[in-house]
């Protein structure tokens, strides 16, 4: 049985992977109204994994037999400075999550809770990938900054991104 203490980290993790969500689809609709569809579509894409991360919490609540509550997800931006400023903010948001997921291990470790623990592992290695593949595309987009020709390209690369 879920401890009350690591059921109420678990719902609220659930809040902030739907927030997640919701912050990359800022994102996107910021990229999208700055003609950068390729850039808007790894946004589109990074949020429905987000998505998929908060179902998995939610699904592992109600096997457990526990209550799932959803919290208030809070507004999010539409507007960056610059491309490179969302990808940046982008590559900070992941870092917090990390942060937030290693928390709720230490956690679960505490309640002595092996399942939590076990899948809570799936999130940590996600958490490595995540911050490399937002790094990687802050990286770049922050080098074309400045240079439209070379943006137009990194915006083709991106807008690759597999669903
Ligand atoms: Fe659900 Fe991008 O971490």
């Amino acid at each position: 049985m879920l401890s009350d203490k690591l059921l109420a980290a678990l719902n609220e993790q659930i809040t902030k992977e739907l927030h997640s969500a919701y912050v990359y689809l800022g994102m996107a609709a910021y990229l999208e109204a700055q003609n950068l569809p390729g850039m808007a579509k790894w946004m589109r894409v990074q949020s429905e994994e987000e998505l998929e991360h908060a179902m998995k919490i939610f699904d592992f609540v109600l096997e457990r037999g526990a209550t799932v509550t959803l919290g208030t997800v809070e507004a999010v931006p539409t507007e960056y400075e610059s491309p490179a400023a969302a990808f940046r903010a982008a590559l900070e948001h992941e870092r917090k999550i990390t942060a937030s997921i290693n928390a709720l291990y230490e956690l679960a470790v505490q309640e002595n809770d092996y399942p939590t623990q076990v899948m809570l592992q799936w999130f940590i290695e996600e958490q490595v990938e995540e911050e490399d593949n937002v790094g990687r595309a802050a990286d770049m987009v922050a080098k074309a900054e400045g240079h439209p020709p070379v943006l137009l390209m990194i915006d083709h690369r991106l807008g690759q991104r597999e669903e």
